[in-house]
Parts: C-alpha cells; sequence; structure tokens
C-alpha cells in the first residue's frame, strides 16, 4: 500500500501510540482532581504545555487544548469577534480558507458583521497589500491560512502579522496552521492566534491546540466546569495531548530532514510533467510546501483516477476540485485552470513516505492516463 493522503490524517506513530497507551494505563486520573493521580496527570500536561510552547517560542500559559483544528478555529473566530465587537465591524479572511474558517466567516457575515473575502493569485497568495489597504479602523480581526490544505502554498504569515499591526494595532491576527505545524518553523512572534490539529501530524484524532497571545481577549463559545482558564471547558483530553506533543516532538526534531525527504518525493512526481502531456501542477510548484502536491489531468475525472489509483493501492484525494463550480465551499476554483477542474488529485506526503513510492506512483500514472483518456473521450 501507498499512502499519499496524510493531509487528510496520518498514522499514529509508534512512539506517539506508546505514550498514549501509558499514559491511558497509567495517568488516566482526571487532571483536575485533587487526589495525586490527578496531581500526576495534570504535571504531565503541563510539561506537554511547555514542550509546545517552546516548539512555537510562545508561553505555556498560552496553549489551550481542543478536540482539533475546527474546534480551534471555531474558538479564535467567533471568540475574538464577540470580545471586540463593540470597538469595529469589520472582519478579513481569503477566499481559500478551509471551511472550518470559511464557514464561521459565512455565520458572522449572517450576524451582521462587514466581511471582506481575499482573492488570491494562481498560486494561491494572497496580494499582501490588497489585505493592508482593507484594514481601517474598523477592522478588528483577520485570519489567514499558513499553508494552503489544497494545493500547499505557503503565506508570508511574519510579513502579514507585522504589516497588519503597523497598519492597525489594534486588529486580530489570526492563522490557521493545521497544515504548517510540525512541517515549517514556526514562531508566534507576529500571531495573535494560532489554530493547530494533532492528526495531521501521527497523533490521534480529536486532540490539537489554540494558542492565544497573553493579552488577547476571547468571548467563550463553550460553557462548563471551567477547565482551561474557562476557555475550553470539558475534562482535559490527557492522553491526546501527550500524544500530540510526543508528536510535535518528533516532528520538531526532525524537520529540515522530513523536510528534504518529502521535496525529493514531490520533485519526484513533479518530474511527470516531462513524461506526460496535458498535466498541470496547481499552486507554486517551485515554492510550494512539499507535503502537498495538487495534479491536475485534462480529459481525467479525479474521482476515477483516485479509484484507479485505488485499485492498484495507492491511495490519494480529489481535495474539492472534483466538485462543480456551484458548490459554495469550492476554494480549488480559484487556483486551478478552468480546463481542469474536475481533474484533480492531491497526493500528500510525510516522512513514513518513500522515494521508490514516489516513483512506483509515476511509473502507475503513466500506465493508466492514456487508458482513462481514451475512456473518457468514448
Ligand atoms: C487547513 C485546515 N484547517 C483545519 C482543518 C480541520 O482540522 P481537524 O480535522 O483537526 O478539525 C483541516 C483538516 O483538514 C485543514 O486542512
Amino acid at each position: 500500500m501507498i499512502y499519499f493522503d496524510n493531509s487528510a490524517t496520518t498514522k499514529i506513530g509508534d512512539e506517539v501510540l506508546k505514550a498514549v497507551l501509558d499514559t491511558m494505563e497509567n495517568n488516566f486520573a482526571n487532571a483536575s482532581s485533587l487526589h495525586r493521580l490527578g496531581y500526576e496527570t495534570e504535571q504531565k500536561i503541563i510539561s506537554a504545555k511547555k514542550g509546545i510552547a517552546n516548539i512555537i517560542g510562545g508561553k505555556e500559559d498560552e496553549i489551550y487544548f481542543t478536540s482539533g483544528g475546527t474546534e480551534a478555529n471555531n474558538i479564535a473566530i467567533f471568540g475574538v469577534c464577540d470580545a471586540y465587537k463593540k470597538y469595529g465591524n469589520k472582519i478579513i479572511t481569503t477566499k481559500i480558507e478551509h471551511p472550518s474558517v470559511l464557514k464561521c466567516f459565512n455565520e458572522l457575515e449572517n450576524r451582521g458583521f462587514e466581511v471582506c473575502y481575499l482573492d488570491v493569485d494562481n498560486k494561491g497568495y494572497i496580494n499582501i497589500d490588497n489585505l493592508i489597504n482593507e484594514i481601517d479602523d474598523n477592522t478588528i480581526f483577520v485570519s489567514i491560512m499558513y499553508v494552503n490544505n489544497e494545493i500547499g502554498t505557503i503565506q508570508n504569515i511574519d510579513e502579514i502579522g507585522k504589516k497588519i499591526k503597523e497598519k492597525n494595532k489594534n486588529t486580530i491576527f489570526h492563522t490557521d496552521a493545521v497544515q504548517a505545524f510540525g512541517k515549517l518553523k514556526i514562531n508566534v512572534k507576529y500571531i495573535d492566534l494560532m489554530s493547530v490539529s494533532g492528526h495531521k501530524i501521527h497523533s490521534q484524532k480529536g486532540i490539537g491546540f489554540l494558542y492565544v497571545k497573553n493579552g488577547v481577549r476571547l468571548n467563550n463559545i463553550i460553557f462548563g466546569a471551567g477547565q482551561q482558564k474557562g476557555l475550553r471547558s470539558g475534562t482535559i483530553n490527557s492522553e491526546g495531548i501527550i500524544g500530540l506533543y510526543k508528536a510535535s516532538e518528533i516532528a520538531y526534531k526532525n524537520l529540515n530532514e522530513n523536510f528534504e525527504k518529502t521535496s525529493k518525493i514531490r520533485k519526484e512526481i513533479i518530474s511527470l510533467k516531462d513524461k506526460i502531456k496535458d498535466m498541470c501542477i496547481n499552486g507554486d510548484e517551485e515554492n510550494g510546501i512539499p507535503y502537498i502536491l495538487s495534479l491536475s489531468f485534462k480529459d481525467v475525472k479525479g474521482e476515477v483516477l483516485l479509484h484507479s489509483l485505488e485499485d492498484k493501492g495507492i491511495f490519494v484525494s480529489t481535495g474539492s476540485a472534483c466538485s462543480s463550480k456551484n458548490k459554495k465551499d469550492l476554494s480549488t476554483i480559484y487556483y486551478v485552470n478552468e480546463n481542469n477542474l474536475g481533474s484533480t488529485i492531491r497526493v500528500s506526503f510525510s516522512f513514513d513516505n518513500t522515494l521508490e513510492e514516489a516513483k512506483i506512483f509515476n511509473n502507475t500514472i503513466l500506465d493508466i492516463i492514456p487508458m482513462l483518456r481514451i475512456y473518457t473521450k468514448r
């Protein structure tokens, strides 16, 4: 089996699994319990928080654990916009955000906020000058994704964060870093809030975190027993947190090595361009994140290609590019060439993948694309 769908989710790592099982067995007590067992769990959570904060250049008390990226995005967006609405009504995002951001903005628009959805160019980049022009005294919040989940474009988040504050120091800046964390060196110096998900970096599903810079205010969207300073009530998911911490440590220990490895895999697959007609790379071929590659093949249906590859034991995804143009959440239409809509697949890698797998993928593509094209033309 060749698993090239790592941006959808990853397989739990061996060491991560070991740490999770150990926590379930030996630190099962509720971290809020006052007895010794509760205290021991709490200590493990505190060291995980410290370790994660250290990785991103933040502080221990700026980390809030969530059930994943979707919840972190919802808490950040609704929490900030509700807390700051008395200072302004304008909020800004991009047209290519993940639905867990885009749909929050749609909802806030329904509730009366003025929302600006920024365009991107054909490689998926926002125009930073346009963003800055849109920011005025009334702008309370900006959310821009770090790495796009469909084509892998990396926005210049540091420059964006810095320029937002230069224009309006009161505008709060959030980034969805779900496809960036564990893959890029990240420092939160110019970021007010950041969402991360564990299952994209070989941790388990159902765990993530939201970074919130000290001083940024959030109104609660979840009410309960007041865990995590009341921002995210609910019994602390200790095994989730320990798994996420272990996966983060592993990812950051080998960051450069993994980057190089996946770059070679991505490059190998890009080389298909010289061997097959009418194939195009969506996004930034040169500078996109090496973990994601979006490919379009003229006259081939993305879903048919996905299943043909599956028949050969290769697992990829279509992203949302296979949908019709009318679909509301179809961000891909902004950067996939019009003629290629419906024929796009996303291959996404992890440090677990090998160059050999990329070569097998290429040979399989060379075998099946001509056949699928004949079939389409019939
Ligand atoms: C960019 C981005 N944001 C948010 C999410 C949602 O994360 P989760 O699955 O942890 O809720 C995803 C998942 O695909 C994503 O790729």
